[in-house]
């Protein structure tokens, strides 16, 4: 019996190890702009990005991913950080097709709030922009901002609480990300041109550098290069039954964000569409 156990054990915790659970920033990630920028914290567990007048940075994954749920903690830019922009985004990398999955933090200047705008990309089809501001100060702790992506839909959440959900509509004619498996990206730029009040904040230097952290890296999703079956398996935990729209719990969520936090819909600029998008009208 105490064998069995044992074997048990052993096989959840080799299946953990397949899933890549947890994970550091040396085994799944890289560098993807300006080294010089990103400092590795924790033994590993973390990382520091940078921005200064010099540059920006940006990391990314090691693999792609086709379907799943990626997140991380992380603790935005402190203090004065209008004019800043971090993201953490998934990309398809495939230019004019491409399919990415957008958080932006905007910054904004001390005691004001920081907004979150999301996007959705389908075969290089972007413009779906929502804006939320956060109930917190992510500069204060580290919130944990998650993708959750399977064949039905797609949910940003911060903590749980689902902030932006898009679902399949390929029987109202909208593409849904599919087939296109995508990387995991995180960068801080400076982008004072539109970020803050629509460009009317500007950054302050004489406030740099500037910092973001991250730690706790979750990357569970069909890793590609990998078996090509994966991603149409069903016995995939995210493809499960209680996971192809929103819980009871989540739903409630979604609503009080909407209800309280949202400030911008692209749903809802008459001045940007004067008919809806067909997504729009499905209902959230
Ligand atoms: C910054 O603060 C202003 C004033 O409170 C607010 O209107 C705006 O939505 C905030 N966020 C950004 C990105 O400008």
């Amino acid at each position: 019996m105490g064998k069995l156990v044992w074997i048990i054990g052993l096989i959840l915790c080799l299946v953990g190890l397949v899933k890549g659970r947890p994970s550091t920033f040396l085994q799944d990630f890289r560098v993807v702009w300006s080294g010089s920028h990103l400092r590795q914290i924790s033994g590993g567990n973390g990382i520091q990005l940078i921005l200064d007048r010099n540059s920006g940075c940006g990391f990314g994954s090691k693999y792609k991913y086709l379907f799943g749920r990626v997140s991380m903690k992380i603790k935005l830019v402190a203090g004065d950080s209008a004019g800043t922009v971090t993201a953490f985004y998934m990309n398809s990398d495939t230019n004019t097709v491409r399919d990415e999955l957008d958080f932006e933090f905007l910054g904004n200047r001390s005691g004001q709030p920081y907004t979150v705008q999301t996007n959705v990309f389908a075969r290089g089809k972007g413009d779906r922009e929502q804006r939320v501001n956060l109930w917190f100060d992510p500069s204060a702790d580290f919130h944990t901002y998650a993708i959750f992506w399977n064949h039905r839909i797609i949910i940003f959440s911060v903590d749980d609480v689902p902030i932006r959900v898009y679902k399949n509509n390929e029987a109202r004619g909208v593409p849904f990300p599919k087939s296109q498996p995508m990387a995991v990206y995180s960068t801080l730029w400076e982008a004072d041109d539109w970020a803050t009040r629509g460009g009317l904040e500007k950054i302050d230097w004489s406030k740099a550098p500037f910092y973001a952290y991250y730690k706790d890296f979750d990357l569970e999703g069909c890793q590609v290069p990998g078996p090509a079956s994966c991603a149409s398996s069903t016995s995939n935990w995210w493809e499960g039954a209680a996971y192809q729209q929103l819980s009871p719990v989540q739903a409630a969520r979604y609503h009080w964000v909407r209800a309280n936090h949202m400030i911008y819909d692209y749903c809802t600029d008459k001045s940007r569409y004067s008919v809806a998008p067909p997504e729009c009208l499905a209902g959230i």
